[in-house]
């Protein structure tokens, strides 16, 4: 059963029995649906500006697997979804403060909420603010699993804000810093963990990537060939590829045994679907 049908038959449950008898399926869960996930790169990305609130409704609304998102600090440490490592294409930091390559962790969080993260994409995006985390994890939570990337931050930050919102068994955390992930590893063991990289998969970086506690490696498509695949299957970990947009392609990895499509045009990629 897709996701997607999962959260429908929850509804329909949800609609005749009372609210402490729901369960909302676990990251756990929805990891080891056989066949392959798609998930929604940075929302849905192809359509709408990449990490804020309408991209990922979107993906939740597309009935994505999951939805994946990107985050950093803030100067004063607030966790907020955003790609680069500076402001300047996704939003209008270079316009509004009057310089260009802007850290993107350099501001403070009250100066990153006034920035216009939608009108980049398209006019009709106009005044589309940058989401905390915590706001993007309520969005996609209620129909879908966030796959958070890192790409700044501790991890005890991280850890802590899941705990607080009860989602660490209902969330992936991935990352291309594995000493990062061993750290989450390390602070909630009930945590899945998904391993990023490129180039070569290796026996030698499987072995990294299963010491660091991860069960998912996420690997760049174009360093991918089914004996990858394969390699990761015999240690029991599960593979999603990123980011694969050409519908040919995604069914190549399909039939070579893939776990997950990390796509910017989820829509496309779910009619895939047998
Ligand atoms: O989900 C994996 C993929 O997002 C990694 O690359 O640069 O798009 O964050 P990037
Ligand atoms: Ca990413």
């Amino acid at each position: 059963m897709s996701q997607g049908s999962l959260f429908l038959v929850l509804a329909i449950v949800m609609a005749v029995a009372p609210d402490e008898t729901i369960e909302k399926p676990t990251a756990a869960q929805v990891v080891a649906q056989p066949g392959f996930l798609v998930i929604a790169h940075r929302g849905d990305s192809g359509a709408f500006p990449e990490n804020t609130l309408p991209a990922f409704q979107s993906a939740v609304e597309l009935a994505a697997d999951l939805v994946e998102l990107d985050y950093y600090h803030s100067a004063d440490g607030v966790p907020f979804a955003f790609h680069d490592r500076t402001l300047d294409r996704t939003s209008n930091a270079t316009e509004v403060l009057g310089r260009e390559k802007i850290p993107t962790g350099s501001l403070a969080w009250s100066q990153l909420r006034e920035l216009d993260a939608g009108a980049w994409f398209d006019p009709r995006f106009q005044g589309t603010p940058i989401p905390t985390l915590a706001e993007s994890l309520d969005v996609i939570q209620q129909g879908s699993i966030t796959l958070i990337e890192r790409k700044e931050g501790d991890a005890a930050t991280c850890i802590q804000l899941l705990r607080e919102k009860d989602l660490l068994k209902h969330v992936v955390v991935q990352a291309f810093d594995w000493e990062f992930l061993a750290d989450c590893r390390r602070l909630a063991p009930e945590l899945i963990l998904g391993a990023l990289g490129s180039k070569d998969l290796s026996e030698d970086r499987l072995d990294e990537i299963q010491r660091a506690g991860a069960q998912v490696v996420g690997w760049n498509h174009q360093d991918l060939q089914r004996q990858h695949i394969e390699a990761v299957h015999r240690r029991g970990m599960k593979i999603w590829a990123y980011t694969v947009n050409d519908v040919e392609r995604a069914q190549q990895l399909i039939d070579d045994g893939i776990d997950g499509i990390i796509t910017d045009y989820p829509a496309k990629i779910m009619q895939l679907r047998p």
